[in-house]
């Protein structure tokens, strides 16, 4: 079973106008972030309609109520995230149409060459490193989001909470009707390369019109981020490998369960966390 606490919200973020760097200290950090946010419309829907694909096949009432519950979640992060990219294109970003048209390109042509057990094992493999990332945004908030916009770095924690908290729900669909160990780590391995590198080709690309990508500090602070970011998921995404995996083996975040009490009682203030109060165990609203 997944965890009881999977719900859906309805986040109340105010995306203002930026320049993209949203971190201002962090501009290279921003745009890994950014990079990523453009593939999520793409992604998403295209977790959904795998996930729907399958649902006719599942026997099992308690997943299929799960399996309905992610897609509700999925759905509520793809529109937060396209109403933030909006705010990039109106920045005056010229490369989003392209990035964005071949992340729309990849998507479309998973779905229609690979088969649907394929497809389930890529949902499975993006899941197992959605959960890998959470952790390690929970775990570098402050380094990572500290002092920076409140409504982004809002919407990349929540959504990142939820990640965790529907961890379970598309392994245990791979498994209940596709089980194996061989094509669980095929689809690890292509979602995690794929991802990794469509997100690579994003930040260099945002980066590069920012003017950034002809400075040595600028690169120097790529490379630090990219490998502090790198060497705290390793050891966490190696466990993946492990033919007894299950994603319900790995403990919640505190963080992300006192997020979760906070959205409760002060939906707005989740939607607008003090950035300059992230180290505590309970997130504080601005
Ligand atoms: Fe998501
Ligand atoms: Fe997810």
């Amino acid at each position: 079973m997944t965890d009881a606490r999977m719900t859906l919200r309805a986040m109340p973020f105010v995306f203002e106008p930026t320049d993209g760097h949203w971190n201002a200290a962090r501009p290279e950090f921003s745009q890994v972030v950014n990079s990523a946010s453009l593939a999520m419309p793409y992604l998403e829907p295209y977790l959904i309609r795998t996930m729907r694909a399958a649902k006719g096949q599942i026997t099992d009432p308690a997943l299929q109520a799960e399996l309905d519950l992610y897609i509700k979640q999925e759905a509520a992060h793809y529109k937060q995230h396209r109403l933030f990219n909006e705010t990039l294109r109106a920045t005056g970003y010229t490369c989003i149409d392209g990035l964005e048209g071949r992340l729309n390109a990849d998507y479309t042509k998973l779905e229609k060459e690979r088969s649907l057990r394929f497809n389930l094992a890529y949902a499975e493999g993006f899941e197992a490193m959605a959960l890998v990332i959470g952790q390690m945004l929970i775990e570098d908030r402050v380094h990572l989001f500290g002092n920076s916009n409140a409504a982004v770095s809002s919407l990349v924690l929540w959504h990142f909470v939820e990640e965790i908290e529907h961890k379970s729900v598309a392994y245990d669909v791979l498994h209940h009707l596709h089980p194996g160990y061989l094509l669980r780590i095929t689809g690890l391995i292509y979602a995690t390369g794929h991802i990794f590198w469509r997100t690579r080709q994003g930040y260099h690309t945002l980066l590069k019109e920012d003017g950034l990508s002809r400075s040595i500090a600028s690169h120097w602070a790529l490379t630090k981020v990219i490998y502090r970011v790198l060497f705290n998921i390793l050891p966490k995404w190696l466990r993946i490998l492990k033919p007894g995996y299950h994603p319900r083996q790995i403990a919640d975040p505190a963080w992300a369960l006192a997020w979760a009490t906070l959205f409760r009682d002060n939906p707005a203030g989740a939607a607008k966390l003090d950035t300059a109060q992230l180290a505590g165990p309970v997130p504080v609203a601005a």
